[in-house]
């Protein structure tokens, strides 16, 4: 199989190039190289984490049909994964020109291209952000979305929809994975796990909204990866799915257990709840389950992969 992988550079997608390329599929990949995080991190991804391996990548932007269209052309495709994306909830509150640019004409133009080339499978990253403050738990793909709270999560929904009309009319395989909360090695600088590590180590304090009162599926990058990959393979003609960890954990939880993976005490600075947040998602994932996923990796483990690799990565002593 050929695969573009979109946002290749990425936290979940240079994860996701990886594990495909060692099974022996072929990967292309678009990255811009965006500065939301340091881009540094992102070229460590591509040539340090990726060392020996041996894919395409272009430097571009989703956004530059022209490009596309020449990738698409050339590279005869397969499937498309779409990660690429501005993805942080809080900062689409001050980018929510930039958030629907990128999320929504991106993936149009990607979708528009995979019509156009006859590609098998569409799977993209879709999000539990769409269930906004959704009462009902666990959030389940039946469940109302209508009600997004946050630039970012409006954005994903719109996915969504645009998805589900090139698989009516075009009959495009697509599938929207809503991812739950993902942490792991090589993840992002902008997520509360490096925020919090970042902290600890260097003695100052850390932001915990809702005064901790929150829980999360926290789902391991691994398991994101095991996950994807079933979609992929599957080949679905229309669907959105939920992608979390079987277990809900508390934030304090979550902080403890770092903590004594660092084996130091966070300053912890208690914070009201911040606008287009919400206090807990929790996954319904019987749908994935059915296809024959399942997560493996508790917080416990999970943790210490990332302290392991955060330690090394930045020398932390
Ligand atoms: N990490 C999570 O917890 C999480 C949760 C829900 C959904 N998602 C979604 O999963 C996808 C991947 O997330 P991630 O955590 O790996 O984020 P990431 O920011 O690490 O990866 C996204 C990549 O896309 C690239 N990109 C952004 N705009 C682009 C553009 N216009 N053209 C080309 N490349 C562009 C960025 O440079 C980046 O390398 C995103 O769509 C995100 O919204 C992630």
């Amino acid at each position: 199989m050929k695969i573009l992988i979109t946002g290749g550079a990425g936290f979940i997608g240079s994860n996701l190039a990886k594990k495909l390329m060692d099974r022996g599929d072929q990967v292309v990949m678009i990255d811009n190289f965006n500065d939301y995080y340091d881009p540094q991190l992102k070229k460590d991804r591509i040539k340090k984490y990726l060392k020996g391996y041996k894919f395409k990548l272009y430097k571009g932007d989703i956004r530059d049909i022209k490009l596309l269209e020449r990738i698409f052309k050339t590279e005869k495709l397969d499937k498309v994964m779409s990660l690429a994306a501005l993805a942080g909830v809080r900062n689409s509150l001050l980018d929510p020109i930039g958030y629907e640019d990128v999320n929504i004409k991106g993936t149009l133009n990607l979708l528009e291209m995979s019509r156009k080339y006859k590609i098998k499978n569409f799977v993209y990253a879709s999000s539990s952000s769409v269930y906004g403050n959704n009462k009902k738990q666990p959030f389940s793909e039946s469940d109302s979305v209508d009600t997004p709270i946050s630039p970012y999560a409006a954005t994903k929904k719109a996915t969504e929809l645009l998805a589900h009309v090139y698989s009516h009319i075009y009959g495009l395989n697509t599938t929207g994975l809503r991812y739950f909360t993902v942490y792991g090695p090589w993840g992002r600088p902008d997520m509360a796990l490096f925020l919090f590590a970042d902290g600890i180590t260097k003695g100052t304090p850390i932001n915990v909204f809702n005064r901790g009162k929150m829980s999360r599926n926290f789902t391991y990058v691994d398991d994101i990866v095991s996950g994807t990959i079933t979609v992929i393979d599957a080949n679905l003609k229309c669907e959105v799915m939920n992608i979390g960890g079987d277990r809900e954990e508390t934030l304090m939880r979550y902080i403890e257990v770092l903590e004594d993976n660092l084996g130091k005490k966070a300053k912890k600075k208690m914070l009201p709840m911040q606008p287009g947040d919400v206090p807990s998602t929790v996954a319904d994932i019987r749908k994935l389950r059915k296809l024959g996923w399942k997560p493996t990796t508790r917080i416990e483990e999970g943790i210490k992969n990332f302290v392991e690799w955060y330690k090394e990565y930045y020398k932390v002593a």
